[in-house]
């Protein structure tokens, strides 16, 4: 029986009466067949342990181990837990900024993410939201002359704050300083392709983020970091965008390979939003000129 969806916008998906728990076979042929042409899916009142939200996930993909394995899920060491909320004895239940400033997930490795997979178990009653950006429509949109300037070029992507100007390191981690340090002396950068070819659909993207592109490779600051700051203003238009207002349990999955997003935050003072998070690994991301899929 196909699945029944609920159009929000043309790569926007609501996937209706759907158990991520019993997915059978042809639940999930559909679901993926529904995942190549919607960037984002979104389940329902879905009530996964944090085991079953792995063996869900890995149905679509490897599933990465997070490299901050302080804030994964003691049952799980795949399901990482972001959070505000803090124990008694004063210590984080979650990670805090995993959502912070416009990025792609895992750009920051040599093969970033496919896709993520998050659950909402606690939602704040105020602010939350996570937004969506689609960089397929970003990369249409820009001038022919920004085009001319990016195409085949690199990025130089970084998982460390303390060496981006462009992010400040969350106040209300406290970890975040140590922690950035060290991986900017022991996470080298990768390089990645400034427009990237999408696997599945042969599709161009913009793959750049101010959250983890630091710099163009092979071109001087000067230029490059004036040319990024345009991209950063020119692309985060509304246009190209969707918001998730979270309810609890909602399961959202997105496509990295296209779409950049950040989490807005915003809660009220006390309030607590509790998220599990799966990440899926994906190949390594490349650009052909025809925007074709790779031979
Ligand atoms: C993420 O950036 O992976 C999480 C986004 C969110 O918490 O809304």
């Amino acid at each position: 029986m196909p699945i029944k969806v609920n159009q929000i916008n043309d790569w926007v998906t609501e996937i209706v009466d759907f158990d991520c728990a019993s997915m059978t076979a042809e639940m999930q042929e559909e679901a993926q067949e529904a995942f190549k042409l919607r960037h984002v899916l979104v389940f329902r009142d879905q009530s996964l342990t944090p085991t079953e939200l792995k063996e869900f996930s890995k149905r679509f993909g490897p599933v990465e181990v997070p490299i901050n394995q302080m804030y994964a899920h003691p049952e799980c060491k795949e399901v990482l837990i972001l959070s505000n909320e803090i124990r008694p004895d004063g210590t984080a239940v979650g990670l805090v900024d995993g959502g912070d400033g416009w990025h792609s997930d895992s750009s920051h490795l040599l093969t970033p993410a496919k896709a993520t997979i998050l659950q909402s178990i606690k939602n704040p009653d105020v602010g939350g939201d996570t937004i969506y950006c689609n960089m397929h429509l970003a990369f249409d949109a820009l001038p022919e002359a920004t085009k001319a300037r990016i195409l085949g070029r690199f990025g130089v992507h970084n998982v460390s704050k303390t060496i981006n100007p462009r992010m400040t390191v969350s106040a209300n981690r406290p970890d975040a300083k140590e922690f950035y340090e060290k991986a900017a002396k022991n996470r080298p950068s990768v390089l990645q392709p400034m427009v990237r070819t999408h696997p599945v659909t042969g599709r161009q993207s913009l793959y750049v983020s101010p959250r983890f592109t630091i710099a163009i490779d092979g071109m001087p600051d000067e230029q490059a970091q004036p040319l990024l700051d345009d991209l950063f203003e020119y692309v985060y238009d509304e246009r190209f965008q969707y918001r998730h207002v979270w309810s609890d349990r909602d399961l959202v999955m997105w496509d990295n390979r296209c779409l950049n997003h950040k989490a807005t935050g915003n809660l009220a003072p006390g309030d607590i939003r509790r998220m599990h998070r799966t990440v899926l690994v994906g190949d390594e991301a490349y650009y052909s000129p025809e925007g074709r899929l790779r031979s």
